[in-house]
């Protein structure tokens, strides 16, 4: 009796697991190189897991992309455990060094002084995407570090292809970057960027790499390599300090959890506005049948949602070590129905009448996401970065690694827009061992459909392109489907719709206009990196942003 009593549970479990749960039986990678791609898979081949292929992912992107993440840069992994169900983030964030003040990027009379908080030593926080890889490495990996960043040293060692999004890239940091002499020799023949195809070898950095596959990352932050950093970048008149890198800690946080249309969401959380931005739009847009509207009214309501939540970043979000953020209140549907009482269907809401702010430049594209899953249904969205492309463009001589300019994400005035025209407040002020504010968005969509793994570079961009993702999955579509679909983006200040040609109509245009937006139409942007689960009929599928050169395989 009792053994079939067993048999019946155990036909019946499976069963019973909520869809997304199930374990897919294969495994996928997205990024944005196909190197990278090529690494991740090289690892699961090798008896890894997904934890263990997204630090060898991690690691190759620092070496063939170096324009969007690196060593001396951060960023945030949201976890999927199967074996226990459990989400987690790995917060990697960087901090600012204990000598950093509210006011260091000004001059005497209150005023920003141009390029300091983007292309200086000043500029770099303390990194933290070695303390993260290693956390996710020994915490939830099979494999050891020698294993994982053997790819990685050997593209280093033996060098990639230059390709042409790289080469222009390098063309644009081309001043910085030529301010170091390994650098330029890396990057630059006769002052120009290597030629397209040419190889490109990371010597210095194949070396480092090597040292951290052996002696593991204490010594990044306690060792020889800790005391190099430092005397390199006091050197360049920086901040770091020996206890600034001892004190670093990355730091293991719960997600933020949304619902919408019978969908969980599971995203970045504080000090990542990611996830509360993405779930306060949710939630507004929760009080509309979008489907049953047409296209223009749905666009027109998606944008406003995008300003208030992006009108919310701005004022409220920041650290929460540091600045009391109200993340229950920002996340509750309650709140977002009293936001959806001051969109109109027929006219935009200025940003002015919801807030006074001054106008913003345009954004960046750097930076770099990647999405994991392997075949016993671990997952792993992460979104890592040097800010802006290749960061700061200095090089620590000697070690191949290139300064964060990460600094720039807080806001180092009030009202003064960062490079992605984003606006802060007392919120994201500067204070020592802080951590500035990010706009990534690694994110899990959990529902009946099965799941999605989703996120993208493209600062300011990036919270916008995950929320139409969400709603471009649960409307059925494709990961195919989903990277390619054109974009649209408000982000409250300025106070401006952008969109890529291919997302508006004439029509919409000028119906748009007509409401009051004022249209700004932008050459393409982001990156994104899907991998979805059906349930139904257990495939899963993986897509690479053909605005990009990566790739996506399921093995
Ligand atoms: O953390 C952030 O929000 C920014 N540092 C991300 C920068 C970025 O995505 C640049 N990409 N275009």
């Amino acid at each position: 009796m009792n053994r079939i009593l067993l048999l019946c549970l155990l036909l019946v479990l499976p069963a019973a697991l909520p869809a997304a749960e199930r374990a897919p039986g294969v495994a996928a990678i997205a990024s944005a190189h196909p190197l990278a791609t090529e690494a991740g898979h090289e690892a699961l081949r090798a008896g890894g897991n997904a934890f263990d292929a997204a630090v060898a992912v991690s690691a190759a992107l620092m070496v063939v992309e170096p324009s969007g993440s690196g060593f001396l840069g951060g960023g945030m992994y949201l976890l999927h455990h199967a074996a226990d169900g459990r989400n987690v983030v790995i917060d990697a964030r960087e901090t600012a060094p204990a000598a950093a003040s509210r006011d260091m990027f000004l001059d005497s009379d209150g005023n920003p002084v141009r390029g300091m908080s983007t292309n200086t030593a000043l500029a770099a926080g303390i990194p933290g995407e070695p303390a993260g890889l290693a956390l996710l490495q020994s915490r939830y990996g099979r494999l050891t570090l020698r294993e994982t960043l053997k790819p990685a040293i050997r593209l280093a060692r033996e060098g990639f292809e230059m390709y042409p999004r790289l080469a222009a890239g390098v063309a644009f940091k081309r001043a910085q970057l030529s301010k170091s002499k390994e650098a330029t020799a890396i990057w630059l023949r006769n002052g120009e960027p290597l030629p397209i195809g040419a190889r490109v070898k990371q010597p210095q950095l194949a070396r480092t790499l090597e040292r951290l596959a052996k002696e593991g990352f204490e010594d990044f932050y306690r060792g020889r390599l800790a005391r190099a950093l430092v005397a390199a970048v006091q050197k360049m008149g920086g901040l770091w300090t020996l206890e600034d890198l001892a004190g670093y800690q990355a730091i293991e946080r719960e997600p933020i959890i949304g619902y919408y249309r019978g969908a969980t969401v599971i995203s970045a959380p504080p000090p990542s506005a990611g996830g509360i931005a993405l779930v306060e739009a949710l939630n507004v847009l929760a009080g509309y049948d979008l489907a049953k509207l047409d296209g223009v009214t749905r666009k027109h309501l998606i944008i406003e949602a995008m300003r208030r939540m992006h009108r919310d970043r701005a004022l409220y979000l920041g650290d929460p070590a540091f600045t009391d953020v109200p993340v229950q209140r920002l996340i509750d549907p309650d709140y977002a129905a009293g936001l959806r009482t001051s969109i109109r269907y027929d006219r935009a809401t200025p940003s002015s009448s919801l807030e006074d702010a001054p106008d913003a430049a345009a954004a960046g594209m750097n930076t770099t996401h990647f999405s994991v899953l392997d075949a016993a249904g671990n997952r792993v969205a992460g979104t890592i970065t040097l800010n802006a492309g290749f960061g700061s463009g200095l090089m620590v001589d000697g070690t191949g690694m290139l300064l964060n300019n990460q600094m720039d994400d807080f806001s180092i005035k009030p009202g003064v827009p960062n490079i992605y025209g984003l606006i802060g407040a007392a919120a994201n002020a500067i204070a020592p061992g802080t951590r500035m504010l990010s706009s990534i968005t690694p994110t899990f969509v959990e529902g009946e459909r099965g799941h999605m793994i989703v996120g993208s570079p493209g600062g300011s961009l990036i919270t916008g392109m995950v929320l139409l993702a969400t709603l471009d999955w649960l409307d059925g579509r494709s990961a195919e489907q989903i990277v390619a679909a054109p974009r649209i983006h408000h982000q409250y200040q300025p106070d401006v719709l952008s969109y890529e040609r291919a997302a508006l109509t004439l029509e919409e245009v000028a119906s748009l206009k007509q409401r009051g937006h004022e249209m700004r139409e932008r050459e393409s942007w982001g990156n994104l990196q899907v991998i979805t689960f059906d349930a139904a009929t257990g495939k899963v599928d993986a897509a690479s942003d053909p605005r990009g050169v990566g790739t996506a395989g399921i093995y």
